[in-house]
């Protein structure tokens, strides 16, 4: 009888979580997976081609750490067939339970932290990771330990948007910037973090590098929207970024005119709404950061 994915792929049996919250607060009990769904249908088309990008083969062993809500754990499947395993791993008790609601049946989801999960030395011969090394304090002691259950040669890929600023009002560079700023002031006295720890995920290609990785290289696209809006950037944009990321908690760091600038425009009931708007044109970089394991 051919073993269950996650016993093929060497997973772990799961553990109780982290000891201490993640710098983005991130724990077991923490729940956003809709904004994880909003911005996967969002952007399926752009890390579908990076996931292309790994060159993936059926058969293959691979591990999405900090799967979140678990979309890429079924596009990564589809890459490496029946006879390969796919097993997801987060911390989150919510996201785990929507990535086994969609996961398909050559992968598994485990909950478990991923700077201590007990996985088996060389047992993938990939490893994905999209947006989680930034909610991690150790972020290099993750990518150490992580690149131990990579086989010899096996490619580590870390994915991450956003390193360069957002487009998202083309006509107004000063709004957006002012914006920017008060999300970041947010941030950082919500999480008490300073700027400099807030951006450390810019340097992910040196982390790769000081932990050993080989043959590290970059390569980014761009996210590009323009309006008419299809429905899942219309959902990603007004629901997760202009509704809960932008909503009233940007009030206090914000001069007032600028604040009801920004509620005109990213209310959906007004005239201005900025989605509806024939000059609306976004733009989001994504970087992926490869890496091999020594060969032995
Ligand atoms: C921004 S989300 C990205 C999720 C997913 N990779 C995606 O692109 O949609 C970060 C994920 O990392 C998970 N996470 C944070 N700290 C973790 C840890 N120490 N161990 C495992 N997962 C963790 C969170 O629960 C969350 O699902």
């Amino acid at each position: 009888m051919t073993a269950p994915p996650a016993e093929r792929a060497g997973a772990p049996h799961g553990g109780d979580g982290a000891r201490r919250p993640g710098p983005l607060g991130d724990g077991v009990a923490r729940d956003y997976a809709r904004k994880l769904q909003r911005f996967n249908a969002f952007a399926e088309p752009e890390l579908r081609r990076a996931i292309a990008e790994l060159d993936l083969r059926r058969g293959m062993r691979v591990l999405d750490a900090g799967c979140g809500s678990g979309e890429a754990v079924g596009w990564l499947a589809a890459q490496v067939g029946d006879e390969g395993a796919v097993v997801g791993l987060d911390l989150s008790a919510a996201h785990v339970a929507a990535a086994r609601a969609i996961a398909p049946g050559n992968a598994a989801i485990v909950r478990a932290d991923l700077t201590d999960a007990p996985l088996a030395a060389a047992a993938f011969d990939a490893i994905w990771s999209v947006n989680t090394l930034n909610h991690l304090h150790d972020p290099g002691a993750a990518i150490g330990s992580l690149s131990a259950a990579l086989r010899p040669g096996g490619r580590f890929a870390l994915g991450q948007s956003a390193l360069l600023p957002e487009m998202v009002f083309a006509w107004d560079a000063r709004l957006e910037s002012r914006v920017n700023e008060a999300v970041r002031r947010y941030y950082r006295e919500r999480y008490r973090i300073d700027e400099r720890a807030l951006t450390a995920v810019r340097a992910l290609l040196g982390q790769m590098r000081a932990a050993g990785l080989q043959d590290v290289r970059a390569r980014s696209w761009l996210i590009e929207r323009t309006s008419p809006l299809d429905a899942a950037s219309e959902r990603y944009l007004g629901e997760t970024i202009f509704r809960d990321t932008w909503g009233a908690r940007l009030q206090p760091y914000l001069h007032r005119d600028d604040y009801a600038e920004l509620r005109r425009l990213c209310d959906p009931a007004q005239p201005q709404y900025a989605l509806r708007r024939r000059d609306f044109h976004y733009l989001q970089s994504f970087t992926l950061v490869l890496g091999r394991a020594a060969s032995t």
